[in-house]
């Protein structure tokens, strides 16, 4: 797999609607192995969702997990228990985790080696708010997210690990970065990920773009060179706009085989 499109269906959808889907997805995307698609849906679809994938290049991730193996922690649910739904991915500290619910690179950091043990997928979300954009922080941002959520963990590990850039002050508002932008952040974001595991690891780490992606701005994105995928919010709800996002047509200005 070269890149990966996800889509985070957030807090949408009854079980009929994601099954329905799912089944309309399978009919409509390419046969293109070298390009991952996930849905990371709520919890109360998962287990309806991962069958209806089934046998299909669909994967399929929770939202969110809890880090804990079992235990009084009303309201969470476990690796163990996504893993039972059937499900083989997990995203961890999207920005709405962090800043509606709190969420540290503490806890993001035990949620991914959850993810890990299990032999889930973690996708690691980091971005940085309009505020400390406009003060100069990205960069600084950016290290403090990956140095906090990989703390300890081993190469090995590391490599299994997919990472999405989100800015803040992109999602659900419709201001994408322009591609530059985005390329410029994964750039530094690659750089933050070999300054800990080296430069052949960070190459291969697959960096998603997320914030207001969509159908018209998918295939300009996804020609720069440190965008593998996208992770996609609202333009993921409508089966028609995430099958054409996820079938994006590579401009081919980058050496990428996307
Ligand atoms: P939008 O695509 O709606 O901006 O959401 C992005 C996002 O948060 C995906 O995780």
């Amino acid at each position: 797999m070269k890149n990966l499109m996800a889509g985070n269906w957030k807090m949408h959808k009854t079980i009929a609607e994601g099954v329905a889907f799912v089944n309309e997805l399978k009919a409509q995307l390419q046969d293109r192995p070298e390009r991952g698609v996930l849905l990371c849906v709520p919890s109360t679809m998962l287990h309806a969702v991962a069958t209806a994938a089934k046998g299909s290049a669909i994967m399929v991730g929770s939202e969110d997990m809890y880090f804990e193996e079992k235990g009084a922690f009303t309201g969470e649910i476990s690796p163990s228990m996504v893993k039972d739904t059937g499900a083989t991915a997990t995203l961890v500290g999207h920005s709405e985790r962090r800043v509606i619910f709190g969420e540290t690179d503490l806890v993001v950091n035990k949620k991914i080696k959850a993810a890990l043990t299990h032999g889930l997928l973690p996708v690691l979300c980091i971005g940085e708010s309009l505020e400390e954009r406009e003060a100069g922080k990205l960069e600084a941002v950016l290290s403090t997210q990956i140095k906090g959520g990989l703390e300890g963990i081993s190469a090995a590990d590391a490599s299994k690990i997919v990472i999405a850039y989100e800015p803040v002050w992109a999602i659900g508002t419709g201001k994408t970065a322009s591609p530059q932008d985005a390329d410029d952040a994964h750039a530094m974001a690659r750089k933050l990920v070999a300054n800990l595991y080296g430069q052949e690891l960070a190459d291969k780490m697959m960096i998603l773009y997320g914030g207001s992606v969509k159908a018209d701005n998918v295939d300009e994105l996804m020609a720069m060179k440190n965008i593998n995928g996208a992770l996609v919010g609202g333009a993921a709800l409508e089966v028609e706009s995430f099958t054409r996002i996820s079938n994006f047509t590579c401009s081919g200005k980058c050496s990428c085989s996307k």
